[in-house]
């Protein structure tokens, strides 16, 4: 971001009308918030959320860093989704444009929404289910898995949502560790044409064992074909839920209680299961589609998230739903029947606010490239007037790219930082409000006191490049790690700040100019391949784990144009290093195999066999070296400490 680099200012029209409308409302709000947090975020929770008791304490702090939101309100966060917009006269606006992948459209009004979820709740209750239960939830994108979502909320059960696309052993460990009384599945899932098990999925994850809190599995009918079906412990939803009222009374909890768990990558350990409170992350998922998508009555919404994700938790769960929106629900891939689908489904559905992820971007890049009959310029994209990214940083290429060929030039592209574990966005322009510089998140989300800071917690000049903290408690935040709280403190509150502030585990430096943000990549050992966070640990673990074959493997990640980052894993067998065809042969083995350890999206685009890894005389692997290796770099580093020099130089012949 030097002088030079170009400057997109608000489109006229648009900031006139915008939620936030110009640089100076955006100000005012910061300084409101920094001057008065409590009474900034209590004025918000009054506005933008519905409370059956109101609270009177808006932050409580006692138990720092355990801190609490609203704790004396009560609420329900499927009444606000749903009869809240229904009390407002929204009952037959269109809540859902469900799209399938074979193209076939399906309307869901707020009112008909309503009466799936109250159905769905109701036969949960009558299967046993009640406030606090967890419930896994392992769909694709569909309907009823939203629904399922809203109908777990309803009843206070806290639901945990598994990616359709992680094997059955990763299912396991999470159903494992929620110890859930139920799961949601469908027979099937239908992706590009295909048709992918997911009830044969949930069965071998619970006969891995470790599961036997579940008493039951309910099966959503998508594809009709003949899944194993085990009486009485499998039950088909539809007809739990033919016979149900269409009424049901919300269970009225505590702003504290757990509306969520979603299950996330850390560098160490198991994936980890963060906590997240219903009336904070409701506040934040309302009030961030209000502000940084400036959200309308007219809008139609495309997120194109999966519910497994958590940005299918905030932008298409709850927080369109909470200001009573109407948005596209995508069960499909970019890419079939061709490479045109999302600007051919922005065309039918004159879709206003497009939010996908830069790795999408990059690869319908190439697509159009290769082919002009996908290219946007091909259809009528004249609907649209903010975009969004998210996930991982956008490249300026690619950001100019969708600037020009998706938004014509006239929309401005929030880019939006945050994580699992912020609930919503943390670091985002405001469309209306904020001049955007492509690479940069720009400035923090009103009422987020972001900051970048050196190793021991002193705030560095802009233009210094450092960690990047929170410095305040927001209302969206992370309240646990499910089950392990002292590895949610350990991690995100660590001593060398003296558990002032959040660590974000992201790198990031501030524009000396204008105190825009850029982040700079993860400093920790996570991965994001195609916006998906992945730990190298877990990776190397699935590795070891094929016992017959794998002595060692070290995983690091090296810069990819499409993915943004390729996992690279650096593997020694129990035999004597492959090469050629059987080196070809075992790296596809190792590929597959990680596959079923934990998912496709985690298997090793590049695996490289050595005799050994480089150590340190103490045994430590050293990963930068691996990091440059992976790269193609020539080593520049140290390699004085290193016990056997040589190996360098193996590994970085391809095998
Ligand atoms: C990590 C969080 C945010 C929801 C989806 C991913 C990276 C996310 C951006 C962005 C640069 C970004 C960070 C972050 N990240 N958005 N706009 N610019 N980096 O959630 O799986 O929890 O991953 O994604 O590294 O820590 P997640």
């Amino acid at each position: 971001m030097s002088d030079t680099a170009a400057l997109y200012p608000p489109p006229t029209a648009l900031a006139a009308k915008a939620h936030v409308s110009g640089r100076a409302a955006y100000d005012r709000l910061v300084a409101e918030a920094d001057a008065d947090p409590e009474g900034y975020w209590g004025r918000l929770a009054r506005e933008y959320v519905g409370w059956k008791t109101p609270f009177t304490r808006v932050l409580d702090d006692s138990r720092a860093p355990f801190f609490e939101w609203f704790n004396d309100g009560t609420l329900n966060a499927s009444w606000n989704c749903l009869e809240r917009n229904i009390e407002r006269g929204l009952g037959a606006k269109t809540a859902l444009i469900f799209e399938a992948d074979d193209g076939a459209v399906t309307h869901v009004s707020y009112r008909q929404l309503l009466v799936r979820a109250n159905r769905i709740a109701n036969a949960l209750r009558a299967l046993g289910v009640k406030k606090g239960d967890r419930v896994v939830i392992y769909m694709a994108m569909s309907i009823d898995g939203v629904a399922a979502m809203q109908a777990c909320a309803r009843i206070g059960a806290i639901h945990s949502v598994v990616f359709g696309g992680f094997s059955a052993h990763a299912l396991r460990d999470r159903i494992a560790d929620t110890g859930a009384c139920l799961v949601i599945t469908a027979d099937q899932q239908v992706r590009g044409g295909k048709q992918l098990p997911l009830k044969a999925i949930v069965d071998e994850a619970l006969a891995q064992g470790g599961c036997a809190s579940v008493r039951h599995v309910v099966v959503a009918r998508r594809t009709g074909a003949a899944v194993p079906f085990q009486a009485p412990r499998d039950l088909w939803l539809n007809e739990l839920v033919d016979g149900q009222s269409e009424h049901c009374e919300p269970e009225w909890v505590e702003a504290e209680h757990p509306l969520f768990l979603l299950y996330t990558s850390g560098s160490t350990g198991t994936p980890k299961g963060v906590q997240h409170a219903t009336g904070g992350y409701l506040l934040h998922a309302a009030l961030t589609c209000h502000w940084t998508f400036d959200m309308k009555a007219d809008d139609i919404f495309w997120c194109t998230a999966d519910i497994g994700w958590v940005t299918g938790h905030t932008y298409i769960a709850y927080g369109p739903l909470m200001l009573g929106a109407t948005q596209i629900v995508f069960e499909g891939v970019p890419t079939y029947p061709d490479a045109g689908r999302f600007w051919k489904m922005i065309e039918a559905h004159r879709a206003t606010i497009f939010y996908t992820a830069p790795t999408a971007i990059r690869s319908l890049i190439k697509a159009a490239e290769a082919n002009e009959a996908v290219h946007p310029a091909r259809y009528d994209l004249a609907s649209l007037r903010i975009l969004g990214s998210v996930g991982e940083p956008i490249n300026p290429a690619a950001w100019t790219w969708y600037h020009q060929h998706v938004g014509g030039g006239r929309c401005p592209i929030v880019d939006t930082f945050w994580q699992t574990e912020t609930g919503g966005h943390m670091i985002t322009p405001l469309p209306g409000a904020t001049d955007l510089v492509p690479g940069s998140c720009t400035l923090p989300f009103p009422g987020i006191a972001a900051a970048v800071v050196d190793e021991t917690g002193n705030e560095l000049p802009w233009g210094q490049g450092g960690i990047l903290v929170v410095k305040r408690p927001w209302p969206s935040m992370i309240r646990t790690i499910w089950g392990n709280p002292e590895r949610f403190r350990k991690g995100y509150f660590p001593e060398e700040f003296q558990g002032r502030y959040y660590l974000a585990g992201d790198g990031a430096i501030r524009d000396a100019k204008t105190g825009y943000f850029t982040i700079t990549g993860r400093i920790d050992d996570v991965l994001n391949v195609s916006g998906h966070r992945m730990g190298t640990m877990e990776i190397e673990s699935a590795l070891v784990a094929k016992t017959d074959l794998v002595a060692e493997a070290a995983v690091v990640g090296r810069p990819d144009d499409t993915t943004g980052e390729a996992i690279c894993a650096f593997v020694v067998l129990k035999r004597p290093r492959p090469t050629g065809e059987e080196a070809k042969a075992l790296a596809n083995e190792l590929r597959n195999w990680v596959a079923k350890e934990i998912g496709p999206i985690a298997k090793p685009k590049d695996i490289r066999f050595g005799d050994n890894l480089p150590k340190t005389r103490s045994g430590k692997i050293m990963r930068r070296l691996l990091r440059s290796i992976a790269k193609g770099e020539a080593i520049t580093q140290d390699t004085s400490t290193l016990e056997n020099p040589a190996i360098l130089e193996q590994l970085a012949q391809t095998n």
